[in-house]
């Protein structure tokens, strides 16, 4: 069953990170300055992809180190082994694995695992979303100026009008709590259970996304591009909010103000 393959994956993943967790491990550096890949990211990766040909040989696999294990199937794992990496090399738990599986280019299932958080996301298509089994829902907030956000930096400054530092900027000199945990897919799941109210970022990657908007949408929120269209992971940009906020942050990230 797919959900039994998914959930035994994220947390084959996850006893990799507890295994190297503030232990000894080897790190590289990618594309950028403090880019890294870590001994960690390779054994998670392994352990995941691992169980998921064991139960579906012919399934096409997207994963952050390996890229892409091409078949004609209908069925795509997308694939982040460890989400927070640099937090993970610096012993910060803000860390996890975020699988989420798409047929004929629709998210049916996600999980996010933070293992050091004891945090286990999961949500299915049509049935909602929990944290450790227990049902959870987006805030209730309505007000930009009175929300709590989130968002993360690309590694390579994105050099663009209305870039990341703009948007925070305006955000931070009204006065809006923007916080910045470095992981986006805990982002995206805490927006899910409400802690946050919006999460915005200019440049992800199809796996720091996959499985989390699927667990928002579930949870009852909203997430689209910049422009306002349905969420693809397969574009750079995120607006995921409780949907309350959703059309205030987005008038921000494009250039407007925040309303008082
Ligand atoms: C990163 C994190 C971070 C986000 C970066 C991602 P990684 O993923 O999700 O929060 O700001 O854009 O690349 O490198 O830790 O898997
Ligand atoms: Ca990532
Ligand atoms: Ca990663």
């Amino acid at each position: 069953m797919l959900k039994t393959t998914l959930l035994n994956a994220v947390q084959a993943g996850a006893a990799q990170l507890q295994h190297y967790f503030n232990g000894e491990f080897k790190i590289s550096n990618k594309e950028g300055m403090n880019n890294l890949v870590t001994e960690a990211d390779h054994a998670a990766e392994k352990a995941i992809i691992d169980i998921i040909q064991k139960d579906y040989p012919d399934h096409f696999i997207l994963s952050e180190e390996t890229g892409e294990i091409k078949t004609d199937s209908e069925y795509k794992w997308i694939i982040d082994p460890i989400d927070g990496t640099v937090n993970f090399a610096n012993g910060i738990p803000l860390c996890c694995v975020s699988i989420g599986l798409e047929k004929d280019g629709e998210m049916i299932l996600g999980a996010v695992y933070a293992p050091l958080l004891n945090e286990l996301y999961f949500a299915q298509k049509g049935f909602g979303a929990s944290l450790n089994d227990k049902k959870i829902s987006v805030s209730s907030k309505t007000e930009l100026i009175k929300s709590c956000l989130v968002t993360g930096f690309p590694y390579t400054y994105l050099d663009a009008p209305n870039g990341p530092l703009q948007v925070f900027e305006k955000l931070i000199r009204k006065g809006i709590p923007v916080r910045r945990l470095g992981s986006a897919a805990i982002d995206l799941c805490w927006v899910a259970a409400g802690r946050f109210d919006g999460f915005y970022e200019h440049k992800l990657q199809a796996w720091d996304s996959a499985a989390g908007f699927l667990i928002i949408e579930e949870a009852g929120g909203k997430v689209t591009d910049f422009e306002g269209n349905h969420f693809s992971p397969h574009q750079p940009h995120i607006l995921a909010t409780n949907g309350k906020i959703h059309d205030e942050l987005r008038a921000v990230v494009n250039g407007g103000e925040v309303i008082i």
